[in-house]
């Protein structure tokens, strides 16, 4: 069932009620085959009628007198008045029958057709000659002073002859074949109402629902916005007090205020260390919400991303250093140039490195390992793509470690705003898991990708493709 639930006729309950008509029960064509093998069976011509009068089966040819009566001068008439009468004659009753005469002596008997006690229909037999026929009557005479009698009784007489209790036993055969088929009819009527039914009751359900998506969505896009801006907000309201702390506690550690005991040294220390680490935090809030908003300003040149990845080298190898962690930049034959906010870059890669250098244990390694590639699309679910799509030349920078890894489950999750694999208060690393929301927004913002894949035999690879300054879109960074 292919219907439209919404053009479709309203039905509001499973119900036949008003819905019961005979041509909506049977096929047309079932109905005229039926018809035809009774007339060819008989010879008596049998005409189906729908309640309201409409003709739905016809098996008749006229006969020879009925077209005689129609050269005559009042013939015509006389015949049309005939049948009118005849169509409009009802039996009251399901079991009555009603024969109807025709001026000509011959008779039509009308059956009516029920079902369900509910009348939906008629036949019409006829017109066929009673046995008594057998001369041509007054009514008949009278319809034209100048009829030829001899001929008239010539053609009646070919009219086929069917005694009562024959025409009752055709009646009702017709009636039972009938009913088989309304029954057919009937039963493949309820099932589609009650297919149409359940559509529309899916389709309502389905609509309701959308309806409630769409309610929901709008709401937490609502909410998004107005978390953006409270972030936005308080982040920038925080900052200003936050530098005084940490300026005053950098001019007591100088001891512009007098010499500082050991233990006073210490807790201005702390002081200023959480200042810093705050202030870390803030700065990240605010990014995010500016990447979010689409407000994050870009200043972008023509750049080579080795320059950058030097800065981040030389910035974070202390840490490495200390940490005892192996830190290596590998740049092969990348001369391409980038179109890119090189500060912001810089922040992508010391955060990916800062991360790769805080999750490796000592005496593992992290390496910065950039490259040309050539890929349809990003992301390793390209295969059917790279088939159609044309191949472009991008920059790829992996930033591979030996640490703790991240389970493949876990994968897609580390790039949202605050998720940490392992969150749990005893959680050793700190941080905040801000870092990667911020990568992953501000390499989409230079057209890009990030993704992170497992290291073998053990560690993370994260992964940033860059197009190269030829095609990089430019676009501004999408919201969230
Ligand atoms: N190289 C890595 N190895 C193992 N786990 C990692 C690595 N990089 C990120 N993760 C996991 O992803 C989480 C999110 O990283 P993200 O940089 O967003 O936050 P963070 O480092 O915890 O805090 P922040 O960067 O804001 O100081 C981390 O907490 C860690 O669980
Ligand atoms: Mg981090």
């Amino acid at each position: 069932m292919t219907a439209d639930p919404r053009s479709a006729p309203e039905v509001t309950e499973l119900s036949i009620d008003g819905l019961l008509k005979l041509e909506d029960l049977v096929d047309r064509t079932a109905l005229t085959e039926l018809t035809k093998s009774f007339y060819v069976l008989f010879g008596i011509p049998v005409r189906i009628y729908s309640n309201d009068g409409a003709l739905l089966a016809d098996a008749s040819n006229e006969h020879e007198v009925c077209a005689y009566v129609n050269t005559l001068g009042g013939g015509r008439k006389a015949c049309t008045e005939t049948v009118r009468a005849v169509r409009a004659a009802d039996p009251e009753d399901a079991t009555k029958e009603l024969v109807h005469p025709c001026f000509t002596g011959n008779v039509y008997r009308i059956v009516p057709l029920d079902y369900d006690s509910r009348r939906i229909g008629r036949i019409i037999l006829g017109p066929y000659a009673p046995p008594a026929l057998n001369d041509v009557p007054q009514t008949f005479l009278d319809v034209d002073k100048g009829l030829d009698k001899a001929k008239a009784l010539t053609l009646l007489s070919k009219v086929p002859r069917a005694k009562p209790e024959t025409v009752t036993r055709i009646g009702n055969h017709l009636k039972a074949a009938l009913d088989l088929i309304l029954f057919s009819g009937h039963k493949a009527l309820l099932t589609s109402q009650m297919h149409l039914l359940s559509v529309r009751e899916s389709y309502r359900e389905l609509q309701e629902k959308n309806q409630k998506l769409q309610e929901a969505y709008d709401r937490l896009k609502e909410l998004d916005r107005l978390k953006s801006n409270f972030l936005a907000t308080v982040s920038h309201e925080l900052r200003t007090p936050l530098t005084s702390i940490i300026g005053y506690s950098e001019m007591l550690t100088e001891g512009i205020a007098g010499e500082l005991s050991t233990e006073q040294a210490e807790f201005v220390k702390t002081i200023h260390e959480k200042g810093e680490q705050l202030l870390g935090l803030i700065k990240g809030l605010l990014d995010l919400s500016k990447l979010e908003s689409g407000t994050m300003s870009m200043r972008r040149r023509n750049i080579l991303i080795k320059d950058v990845l030097d800065e981040v080298l030389s910035t974070l190898s202390p840490i490495a250093r200390k940490k005892g962690v192996e830190l290596r930049l590998d740049v092969d034959g990348v001369s391409t140039e980038l179109r890119a906010d090189p500060e912001r870059l810089r922040q992508v890669f010391i955060n990916l490195v800062d991360n790769a250098l805080k999750f490796t244990p000592q005496g593992g390694s992290v390496t910065m390992r950039a490259r040309m590639v050539t890929s349809s699309s990003d992301g390793e679910d390209d295969a059917g793509f790279a088939l159609m799509a044309p191949a472009l030349s991008k920059v790829e920078v992996r930033v591979i470690d030996t640490g703790i890894g991240i389970p493949a489950h876990e994968r897609m999750k580390v790039f949202d705003p605050f998720y940490q694999v392992d969150s749990s208060s005893t959680r050793e690393y700190g941080g905040t898991g801000l870092g990667l929301s911020i990568v992953k927004r501000l390499v989409e913002a230079h057209g890009g990708s990030v993704w992170v894949e497992g290291n073998e035999p053990r560690g993370t690879a994260f992964v940033v493709r860059l197009p190269p300054a030829t095609l990089a879109s430019g676009r501004p960074p999408a919201p969230a």
